[in-house]
């Protein structure tokens, strides 16, 4: 595996390498989640390339930025020991010298929800995939259906900016009590890892009142929110249109139900898609042309 930190030599050694190439954007301190994209990519390309840099542009004052963990030696082994061809791991002051201002606004949909609660964050994931991509035009970008949001905003600046990388999302990797897969886990203490089982639990209790006939986003809602453990607290759980991510009105299918919960200073995400009549998972396959009705 080869190495590299500029975006100058990402893109000339990304160049040389057999095609497809695939490319899964990490911040690090891999897990299964991140490995699960990771061996996606090299089944389906001839060549694979992480990036592994920790985003300033994506924190907001207060979040956790400098305590973010960082493992570089750890996940360039792992890396290494699964095939991949490059890695990129490029450094803050060459990504955002002095002077650095653009930025790409994706509009509406970066604005709800997690965008409402983190101002500017999904314009500091756009710009910074943005950039990942100039530097190294991957056939295929491969991305976490645990951050669905951040799909959906990446798939948006894709196809408004007709960038020629093909997104690829894959189901979220969790552990067996449902908890899904985060790098923010190792920040849970004892009591919160414990509780945090119950946050998926709610989001499960919330699909199957739906299932069930529920056609009331409130009444859905409130059977699932009363199933989350102390200390953790919500932040918002909701059932929205996966296209906008507003919420719904009165429950219509394909949907998802997205919640954040507090749990100390830490904050999880998680979601659950709901298919259409169709069968058809709207994070997994979204633009899935109508299946056309056989000949007789
Ligand atoms: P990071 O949080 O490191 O995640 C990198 C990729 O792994 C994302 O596509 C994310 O959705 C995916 N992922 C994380 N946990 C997962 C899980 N439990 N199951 C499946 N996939 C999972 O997301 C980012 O970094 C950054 O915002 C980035 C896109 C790299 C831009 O800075």
């Amino acid at each position: 595996m080869q190495t590299v930190v500029t975006p100058g030599s990402a893109r000339a050694i990304a160049r040389t390498l057999p095609r497809p190439l695939g490319f899964v954007p990490t911040m690090g301190a891999l897990h299964a989640g991140h490995l699960a994209l990771v061996e996606r990519a090299k089944l389906e390309n001839a060549s694979v390339v992480v990036s592994l840099f920790v985003n300033p542009l994506q924190f907001g004052p207060g979040e956790d930025f400098e305590r973010y963990p960082r493992e570089f030696a750890n996940d360039r082994k792992l890396l290494e020991e699964r095939g991949v061809e490059l890695l990129y791991a490029p450094k803050p002051e060459r990504m955002y010298p002095a002077g650095f201002a653009s930025s790409i606004d994706v509009g509406p949909l970066g604005a709800q929800l997690e965008g409402a609660r983190r101002p500017g964050h999904f314009a500091g994931v756009a710009t910074v995939v943005a950039k990942l991509l100039h530097a190294l035009e991957p056939t295929s970008l491969y991305l976490g259906q645990k951050d669905v949001q951040q799909t959906a905003v990446i798939r948006a600046m894709l196809r408004d900016l007709d960038m020629a990388t093909n997104p690829i999302v894959a189901p979220t990797v969790r552990e067996t009590n449902g908890l899904a897969l985060s790098s923010r886990n190792v920040f849970l203490s004892e009591t919160a890892r414990a509780a945090a089982p119950s946050f998926f639990r709610a989001l499960r209790a919330v699909e199957s009142a739906i299932e069930g006939g529920e056609l009331d986003p409130a009444a859905a809602l409130a059977s699932g929110r009363a199933l989350l453990e102390a200390p953790l607290t919500w932040d918002y759980l909701e059932v929205v249109d996966p296209a906008t991510f507003v919420p719904l009105a009165r429950i219509v299918r394909p949907a998802l139900v997205v919640g954040a919960v507090f749990a100390g200073t830490t904050r999880l995400i998680d979601n659950l898609p709901l298919a259409g009549a169709d069968g058809v998972d709207p994070v997994l396959t979204p633009f899935r042309p109508r299946a056309v009705p056989s000949a007789p």
